[in-house]
C-alpha cells in the first residue's frame, strides 16, 4: 500500500450528487474522478463547457459512474443559481458542493491593475461567496440536512504571499467563510471545511505560478521539507474522506497537505538545515562548554 493508492472502500460516496467547480481540469478533475469511483454523481461546472464535455465523457469511461457537464461562470449569480436548478433537474439535490474554480498568476502588486485585481478575487472569492450562498440557501429553505462544503484554499490563506497578493486576500476570505459557517449553518445540518494544498503540478496551475523555466530554476521540490510535490490520488484520498459521512464530526477544519512546505520558512531555526553532521559535533561541543 502506498500514497498514490486510493485510500476509501468501494462505495463510500454511494447516492451522493457533489459539485465541483473547476472540476473539468487539473485537481478538480482528480477529485472528480475519485469521488465517482467511490460511487457518487458528480456535476462538473466552470466556463468552457467543451472542456468539460471532454472530460465527463473521458471520467465516465474511467469509472462507469454519472458525469454532468453544466457551463457556469462562478462569477455570475444567475448562472450559479442555473447551475443548481440543472443540478436539481438531472441528478437531484446535491448533498455536496466542492468550490474549487481559482484563477491566479504572479505579478508585482504595483504592477497590477485594479481589473487584474478584480479578475482573481471575482473567481475566487466571489465565486466561492456565490456558489456558498446559492447552495446553501437551498438547503436551508429545503430543510435538508447532512450536506457540507468543501473550499480548495491554500497555505498562503494564513501566513498572506507577496507577488500573488490578489490570490492571497481571496483565499484569506474563503477560510474566513469557511469557519464563519461552520458554526453558523451548523444548525442547518451543514458542514463547512477546507483543504490547503501545496504544490501539486497542474497545467493551470504551473502556467501560471511558474511559468517558463521557473519549475527548474527555483527548483520549488527543495522548499518542501518532504523534497516532492503532491500526487493527485493523496489530495482526492484527503477530500473524498472530508466529504464523507466518514467525518460528520468534521466541521470548520483547514487541512494542510503541503509536505511541511510553508513550515519550512516559519520556523526561526530553520536555516540551520543547511548544517553538516561535522559541524553539528562542533557547534555542540562549543554550546556545552557555554555551561
Ligand atoms: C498581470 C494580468 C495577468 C498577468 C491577466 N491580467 N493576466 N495582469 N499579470 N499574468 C490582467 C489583464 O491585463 C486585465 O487587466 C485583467 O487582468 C483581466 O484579464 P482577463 O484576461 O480579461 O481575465 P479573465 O479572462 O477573467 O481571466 C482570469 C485569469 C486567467 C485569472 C487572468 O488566468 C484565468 O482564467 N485563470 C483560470 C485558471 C487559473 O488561473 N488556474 C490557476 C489556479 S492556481 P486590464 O487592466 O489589462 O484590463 C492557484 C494556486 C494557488 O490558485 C497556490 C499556489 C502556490
Ligand atoms: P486549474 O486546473 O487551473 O483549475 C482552475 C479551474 O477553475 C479551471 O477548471 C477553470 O476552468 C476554473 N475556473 C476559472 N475561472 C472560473 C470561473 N469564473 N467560473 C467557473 N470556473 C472557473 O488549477 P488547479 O491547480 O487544478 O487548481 C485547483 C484548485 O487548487 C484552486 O482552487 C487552486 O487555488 C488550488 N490550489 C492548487 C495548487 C496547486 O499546486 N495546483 C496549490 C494550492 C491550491 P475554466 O477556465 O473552464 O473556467
Amino acid at each position: 500500500m502506498n500514497y498514490k493508492e486510493p485510500m476509501l472502500r468501494d462505495n463510500a460516496l454511494k447516492g451522493k450528487v457533489i459539485v465541483v467547480t473547476g472540476g473539468g481540469t487539473g485537481l478538480g478533475r482528480s477529485m472528480s474522478t475519485y469521488f465517482s469511483k467511490l460511487g457518487a454523481t458528480i456535476v462538473i461546472t466552470s466556463r468552457k463547457l467543451e472542456v468539460l464535455e471532454k472530460t465527463a465523457e473521458e471520467m465516465s469511461a474511467e469509472t462507469g459512474g454519472k458525469i454532468i457537464p453544466v457551463a457556469c461562470d462562478v462569477r455570475d449569480y444567475d448562472q450559479v443559481e442555473n447551475l443548481l436548478k440543472v443540478t436539481l433537474e438531472k441528478a437531484g439535490s446535491p448533498d455536496i458542493l466542492v468550490n474549487n474554480a481559482a484563477g491566479n498568476f504572479i505579478s508585482p502588486t504595483e504592477r497590477l491593475s485594479h481589473r487584474a485585481f478584480d479578475a482573481v478575487i471575482d473567481i475566487v472569492l466571489k465565486g466561492t461567496k456565490n456558489c456558498t450562498l446559492a447552495f446553501g440557501k437551498h438547503w436551508i429553505d429545503q430543510k435538508e440536512k447532512n450536506k457540507n462544503i468543501l473550499n480548495i484554499v491554500t497555505t498562503y490563506a494564513w501566513t498572506g504571499s507577496s507577488y500573488v497578493v490578489p490570490s492571497a486576500i481571496s483565499k484569506a476570505g474563503v477560510l474566513a467563510l469557511t469557519r464563519s459557517l461552520a458554526v453558523e449553518w451548523a444548525k442547518y445540518g451543514i458542514r463547512s471545511n477546507a483543504v490547503a494544498p501545496g504544490p501539486f503540478p497542474t497545467e493551470g496551475a504551473w502556467s501560471r505560478i511558474l511559468p517558463g523555466d521557473l519549475t527548474e530554476k527555483l527548483n520549488v521540490v527543495n522548499q518542501i521539507p518532504l523534497r516532492r510535490s503532491g500526487e493527485h490520488q493523496e489530495l482526492a484520498n484527503l477530500c473524498a474522506y472530508m466529504v464523507s459521512d466518514f467525518a460528520s464530526y468534521m466541521n470548520g477544519e483547514v487541512v494542510t497537505l503541503d509536505g511541511g512546505e510553508w513550515l519550512q520558512d516559519a520556523g526561526q531555526m530553520n536555516f540551520l538545515d543547511a548544517v553538516t553532521p561535522e559541524m553539528w559535533d562542533f557547534f555542540i561541543s562549543l554550546s556545552k562548554k557555554s555551561k
